[in-house]
């Protein structure tokens, strides 16, 4: 996608506890690209309003938040840059949703996949605030009139939503609303470590956190699934395949075509793929989790970073918000 004065990215990231390494190369790795570019505007927010959308600890929910803060700076997002900021300080977003939900049928809803899983995940908890979850986020995107969305390849239903949203809205009501697309990284899908399925916070055992030292992404490495080692003889594991993409992100196309090439061969020694991955990951993780604790230890300069973020945000937030409410006749 060409980059132009009029692009405007907005990304979140659930405040769901420590991020992982597919918030990072899914996510985190696209926002800092993004950022870069002095042409666009940048606006990355933590989604603590979602996290409400499946059950959750009210502690932990107040401390996580400004955690992904942190994360977002340790990682090395710029507030000079990018406006970065609490989604429930800017109430115009959920304002916004509901103007949303409008447009939008049950229906269409109730059959996306990501409610679906939800619900199969938590049976007890299909409520409307995780029925509403696209809305929120399609108002997230929209109230900046972001145009391109830094996000995983999971995400893609919800970028869909937010089309149709604001086609919706332009058709119906008039608005100007542009049609976002996802900012695709390397890392656009992280496989879980289990061998199926894709790494998330919530499989334990599929993930690797931010904050891992270099011996628990080890050990976390260790449980990954192989096989005998003679993987030349039968077609190769989805586990082998996964490792050997995580090899890839972190040490090239080259070295992952190492392996492969000692697959056909002698077969792979897991145990030394597993100890290499393991400290390639760690060398990128190490300069994060150094610069992580230097704004753990400024609690006021973190402050400082939202509150300047929130207003930055909600200025922007308010004008759409009003344009739109004035298209429908409630200005
Ligand atoms: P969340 O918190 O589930 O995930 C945050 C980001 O991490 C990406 N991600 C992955 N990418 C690659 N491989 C993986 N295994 C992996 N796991 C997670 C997700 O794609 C996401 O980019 N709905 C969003 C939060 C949100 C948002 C928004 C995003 C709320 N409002 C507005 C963009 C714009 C979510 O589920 O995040």
């Amino acid at each position: 996608m060409l980059l132009t004065m009029s692009t405007t990215v907005l990304s979140g990231i659930r405040a769901t506890g420590r991020l992982h390494l597919g918030n990072y190369l899914g996510a985190v790795k696209g926002m800092l690209a993004l950022q870069q570019e002095e042409a666009i505007s940048t606006f990355f927010m933590v989604a603590d309003v979602h996290t409400i959308t499946t059950p959750y600890n009210i502690d932990e929910l107040r401390i996580n938040r400004r955690e992904v803060i942190i994360d977002y700076l340790a990682a090395g997002l710029d507030p000079e840059r990018s406006t970065l900021f609490l989604q429930s300080m800017v109430g115009e977003h959920l304002e916004l949703a509901f103007l949303f939900s409008s447009v939008m049928s049950i229906a269409r809803m109730q059959h996306l996949p990501t409610f679906k899983d939800k619900v199969k995940q938590y049976p007890e908890h299909a409520t409307m605030a995780l029925l509403n979850y696209p809305l929120l986020m399609a108002a997230d995107i929209l109230l900046y009139k972001a145009n391109l969305v830094p996000v995983g390849i999971d995400q893609e239903p919800h970028i869909e939503i937010t089309r149709q949203v604001a086609r919706k809205m332009n058709e119906v009501y008039g608005t100007q609303l542009p049609e976002p697309q996802r900012f695709a990284t390397k890392g656009e899908y992280v496989p879980s470590l289990q061998g199926i399925g894709k790494m998330s916070k919530s499989v334990e055992g599929s993930y690797i956190s931010l904050t891992d030292t270099k011996t628990e992404i080890l050990d976390r490495l260790k449980q990954a699934p192989t096989d005998s080692g003679v993987g030349r003889l039968t077609a190769m594991s989805q586990g082998v395949k996964n490792l050997l993409q995580l090899v890839e992100l972190f040490s090239g196309a080259e070295k992952r075509k190492e392996y492969e090439s000692q697959y056909e061969d002698t077969g792979i020694r897991y145990g030394a793929l597993k100890a290499e991955l393991a400290t390639a990951i760690f060398a990128e993780l190490k300069p994060l989790q150094e610069r992580r604790q230097q704004f753990i230890a400024k609690p006021k300069l973190v402050d400082e970073v939202i509150e300047a973020g929130v207003t930055k945000a909600r200025a922007v937030a308010r004008e759409t918000l009003d344009e739109v409410k004035e298209k429908m006749g409630l200005g």
